[in-house]
């Protein structure tokens, strides 16, 4: 049951992000939610398993603020990297209002990190993860104050994106989820707010629509281009179900797929051709070649 019983810090200030948000792993997502909080004007610190990584980390924020500033951004890029600091160690949360987990998709990776960060933040400080699929309510278990936690999923590449996907916990607090709408609409971005559940709203939905033309393939229904192609032009869709399958790599699809048929049942179970694909090393676009070629610029079709 959700409850209304702490008042995370920011919580009541009306607009605006956090003063001090903190990030954990600072990868491709984690680089990305530290450059929006950054563009928003918080102080933002990004805490990497260690000093390389940190590194990194950095230079990947740096690289995307310079590219925003080069967009029209009008701030200089020393001021926005006087708001970032990187480091390895998570006492740096002490005081941030908000801590973002965006460490790998492992279950026992996001409960330690999240345990890790609920040890030095102060009591009044929201607690987030980055998860694509795992249950919000399944990390919170682990926590002392599961209220104060929150699914707060940004999509790839975060500064492009417009989209932030708030999901909500068994025991997450509802002053809690409007101070999140409220920090996403301050990014700049819409946020939908979805219970918690397999796969969410995004990925569920994304992930079935792909697997059916995954199987449209192996069936012999069409050719990837011409599925593809039945979806943008028939349907309005931005891009077809596979070349989204392949430039969000064909392993990671078949592991949210696995997730969700162990979770929902038989109408996700990963087409074999997905499986047969993946074992070959047909990850998508950043292995050149999935169900479309991407060894020369665009993507043709095989
Ligand atoms: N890549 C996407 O398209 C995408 C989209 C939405 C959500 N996500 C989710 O975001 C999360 C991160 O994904 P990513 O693509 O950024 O991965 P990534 O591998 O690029 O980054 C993960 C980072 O975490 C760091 N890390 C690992 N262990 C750590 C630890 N113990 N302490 C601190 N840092 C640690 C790694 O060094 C790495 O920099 C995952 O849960 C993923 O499912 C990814």
């Amino acid at each position: 049951m959700r409850s209304d019983t702490t008042r995370p810090d920011d919580v009541g200030r009306g607009d605006g992000v956090p003063e001090h948000v903190g990030v954990l792993g600072g990868g491709r997502m984690g680089a990305g939610i530290a450059h929006a909080f950054a563009v928003s004007g918080s102080r933002v610190t990004v805490v990497e398993r260690d000093e390389a990584a940190a590194q990194a980390a950095l230079e990947r924020i740096r690289r995307d603020l310079a590219r925003s500033i080069e967009r029209g951004l009008a701030v200089s890029l020393d001021e926005l990297l006087a708001r970032v600091a990187v480091g390895t160690d998570a006492a740096a949360f002490a005081d941030a209002g908000l801590v973002i987990e965006a460490v790998p998709e492992d279950p026992e990776l996001k409960r330690s990190s999240l345990a890790r960060i609920e040890a030095e933040v102060s009591p009044e400080a929201a607690i987030a993860t980055n998860t694509s699929s795992l249950s919000i309510t399944g990390l919170a278990a682990g926590l002392a104050h599961p209220n104060r936690f929150i699914g707060l999923h940004f999509f790839n590449p975060v500064p492009a994106s417009g989209l932030v996907e708030i999901v909500l916990g068994e025991h997450t607090d509802n002053i809690l989820a409007a101070a999140a709408r409220n920090w996403v609409t301050a990014l700049g971005k819409t946020p939908v707010t979805v219970n918690d559940a397999p796969g969410f709203a995004s990925s569920r939905l994304g992930v079935a629509i792909g697997l059916e033309a995954i199987r449209m393939v192996e069936e012999g229904v069409a050719s990837p281009e011409d599925i593809d192609s039945a979806m943008v032009l028939g349907y309005k869709y931005p891009i077809g179900p596979l070349r989204l399958t392949d430039i969000v790599g064909l392993d990671v699809r078949l592991g949210i797929a696995e997730y969700l048929h162990s979770q929902l049942g038989e109408r996700f179970r990963p087409p074999d051709l997905l499986r047969s694909k993946v074992a070959a090393g047909e990850l998508g676009r950043k292995s050149g070649r999935g169900f479309f070629d991407w060894s020369t610029e665009g993507a043709e079709s095989l």
